[in-house]
Parts: structure tokens; C-alpha cells; sequence
């Protein structure tokens, strides 16, 4: 039995201009369709789900309306077996909030909400394109306790032109005072067809990298301190709240993906779903497959990526596990990107910054 369910709701009120994840700002006609097509395909593989976590990503998902959710949620409900659910979590824009959604959601069995706020400071947030303010945030936020959500997390981005360390510290210190139960905090990066991508290469933007570094190193401090716990390089959590959806997938468990352009990876076979919710409503809702790229997961490929998500973690790579990739991490060692400590592979200060290089070693 699968265990763990991505859905991906490709609606948008707004496209920031830095976001590559897959989606579009749509009308009603189109998000009818798709609910139609998703509903469907969810039951075509209800008989081999057991969800113990359920992941709404996007996109936004709750810039789904109230109508559509009640769709959408009975429909879930009739065709999955929900007795071994444990986390079921929704992605939140904070202008997309109500106090009535959020009562609906908590009432279908939603029990963790992660809510795009991306910075406190105002300044920031018009920079990122975001048409929410921090006002409107706390709101929100507000709303989501008040409706009985008891597991939270905040999504913050650091590195943004123009976000001075103070900005990011002030950042970091307003969510620490709200407490939610998880945060993450990504640096900005620069996603090929993107807006930001395309300012960076006319020389519009500039990213700076000593000033990024010392923003990242804040966030360990500042929220080490405050007991959030790094348990993965851009996540951390208070005691028993790392995300179990997140964590099984970082482990290479076995998870299956639903909606336009998500990922599957199921036994030994790896596939992705078409990026276009037209071509993905009508397929899928004719009965046909709407997967537009499979590859074989093998062994190796798994242990692989196992080994490169391993050592984002907290734990780092048993020297037993890493055995296969020994030559270049010592290659690492001798760069300061890696260290042994207590018996396992972890990065070193230079090599949480330098993650991504050190992540080459086990492709
Ligand atoms: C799919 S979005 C979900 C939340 C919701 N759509 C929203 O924006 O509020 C997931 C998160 O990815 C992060 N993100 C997206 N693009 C990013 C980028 N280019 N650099 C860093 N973080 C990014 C943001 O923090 C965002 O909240
Ligand atoms: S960051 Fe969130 S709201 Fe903005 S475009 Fe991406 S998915 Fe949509």
C-alpha cells in the first residue's frame, strides 16, 4: 500500500515573479474540470492507498473557493481509506485565508497548514510581488488558530535584494514571537523561466552571496535558540513537528503524486504527470493516462539520492550507507565542505552554505 499522497492544485490568484513551481491563474470552468479529472484519477489508485500523510501543494491550493473545497474534500473522502492518516497538510497563500475555509478544512480532517508568508517586512514582500502584507498575515495566521489548527509552519525566504540582515533578523524574530510548530526558511533562488531569472541575467538583480551566508547562519542561531530544531537544511521544527510527509519522502519512500505535473515514485517505476491542467483535465478524465515521462527507479538511483537528501539532514550519511560514495566525500573533507562526527557523514558550516556541490558527489 502507498502511504503517502501528494495532490497538486496548479491555481494561483497571482504569479510571483520568482516561483517555477507549475501553475496558472485560472477561472471557474477550468478548476471545475480539473476537480472532475482529479477526482477521478485519485480513484483509479484508491485501492492502493493507505495515506498516512496527504500533501495539498501547488500552486495554491486554498485559492480553491468553498464549493470547490466541499467538492474536492467529499470526494477524497469517498474513495481513500483515511484510518491510518496522520498528517494531512495544506499549502496556504495568506490572502487566500477565511475563517470559514479554515473551518472547513480543520472539520475534513486537515491537521497542518504551511502558509506562505515569505518575509514580515513589507518593503520585501512588494519586492517579491506577493499581494499580501504582514498585517494581513497575522491575520491570517490568526484565523488558522482560532479554527483549531494546532501545527503550523511558516515559509520565509532570505537572500532577496535589498533585505538587509536586520530586515531578515526582524523576520526571523516575529515568526519566533508568533510560535509556530515548523518553519521554513529558503534561500531565494533564481528559477530558469522566471521573472527574477530574467532580471538577473540583464544585471537588474544581484544577488549577495556573504550577505546570504550570514542570513542563513542567523537562522540556525536565532532559531536554535528558540528550540527549532535544523532537521533538514531549510527546515526546522519545534520537538516532534518535522513534517512526516517531507521526512518520508527525504528517506526515498515510496509516495504517488496526483494532478498536473506531480511526481510519482512507486516500486521501481518513477513517472511525472503532463504540466498543462487542460491537457491533464481531458485526458484523465476520459480514463487515459495523463504521465508524459517514466524512467525506471533503480536501486542504485534511489540509494543515490537517498544518500544526497541524507546528508541535508540533521543526521547526515552512516560511513556504512556512504561506502559507494567514499572518494568524492573525502574529496569534500579535504575542501571543508564535510566532516565525521560521531561515526557519520554531515556538512560542515562551509558545506551547508555549499550544499548543492556537495549534493554532486552522489549524482
Ligand atoms: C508552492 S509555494 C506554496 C505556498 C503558496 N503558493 C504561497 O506562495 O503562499 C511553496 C514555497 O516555496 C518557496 N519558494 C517558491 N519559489 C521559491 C524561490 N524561487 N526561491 C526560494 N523559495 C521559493 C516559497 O517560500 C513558497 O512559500
Ligand atoms: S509562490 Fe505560491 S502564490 Fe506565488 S506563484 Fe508560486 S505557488 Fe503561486
Amino acid at each position: 500500500m502507498i502511504e503517502h499522497l501528494y495532490i497538486h492544485i496548479p491555481f494561483c490568484p497571482n504569479i510571483c515573479p520568482y516561483c517555477a513551481f507549475y501553475k496558472e491563474s485560472a477561472g471557474r470552468e477550468r478548476v471545475e474540470a480539473f476537480l472532475d479529472a482529479l477526482l477521478r484519477e485519485t480513484e483509479q489508485w484508491a485501492h492502493r492507498l493507505r495515506p498516512r500523510t496527504i500533501f495539498f501543494g501547488g500552486g495554491t491550493p486554498s485559492s480553491l473557493s468553498i464549493p470547490q473545497f466541499e467538492k474536492l474534500l467529499a470526494g477524497l473522502h469517498s474513495s481513500l481509506d483515511l484510518g491510518k492518516l496522520e498528517e494531512w497538510t495544506i499549502e496556504m497563500n495568506p490572502a487566500t485565508v477565511s475563517s470559514e475555509k479554515a473551518q472547513l478544512l480543520r472539520k475534513a480532517g486537515i491537521n497542518r497548514v504551511s502558509m506562505g508568508v515569505q518575509s514580515w517586512d513589507n518593503k520585501i514582500l512588494k519586492a517579491l510581488g506577493r499581494t499580501h502584507d504582514a498585517e494581513r498575515a497575522v491575520e491570517s495566521y490568526g484565523i488558522l488558530r482560532e479554527a483549531g489548527f494546532e501545527n503550523l509552519s511558516i515559509d520565509l525566504i532570505f537572500g532577496v535584494p535589498g533585505q538587509s540582515l536586520q530586515s531578515w533578523r526582524s523576520s526571523l524574530e516575529k515568526s519566533i514571537r508568533l510560535a509556530p510548530e515548523h518553519l521554513s526558511a529558503y534561500g531565494l533562488t533564481y528559477e530558469e523561466d522566471t521573472d527574477f531569472f530574467q532580471k538577473l541575467g540583464r544585471g537588474e538583480m544581484t544577488p549577495d552571496e556573504g550577505l546570504e551566508a550570514d542570513q542563513f547562519e542567523l537562522t540556525r542561531e536565532l532559531l536554535g535558540h528558540s528550540g527549532y530544531r535544523q532537521y533538514e537544511l531549510s527546515n526546522y521544527a519545534l520537538e516532534g513537528r518535522d513534517s512526516i510527509h517531507n521526512s518520508a519522502y527525504w528517506a526515498g519512500n515510496d509516495y504517488l503524486g496526483l494532478g498536473p505535473s506531480a511526481f510519482s515514485t512507486v516500486g521501481s517505476k518513477r513517472w511525472r504527470n503532463i504540466r498543462d491542467t487542460g491537457i491533464y483535465s481531458e485526458t484523465t478524465f476520459h480514463g487515459k493516462t495523463a504521465v508524459d515521462f517514466e524512467e525506471e527507479a533503480t536501486e542504485s538511483l534511489k540509494s543515490s539520492e537517498r544518500a544526497a537528501f541524507g546528508m541535508r539532514t540533521l543526521r547526515g550519511l552512516s560511513i556504512q550507507d556512504a561506502m559507494p560514495w567514499e572518494l568524492g566525500l573525502r574529496e569534500a573533507l579535504g575542501h571543508g565542505l564535510v566532516e565525521i562526527s560521531s561515526g557519520r557523514w554531515v556538512l560542515t558550516q562551509r558545506g551547508r552554505l555549499l550544499a548543492d556541490n556537495v549534493a554532486e558527489i552522489f549524482v
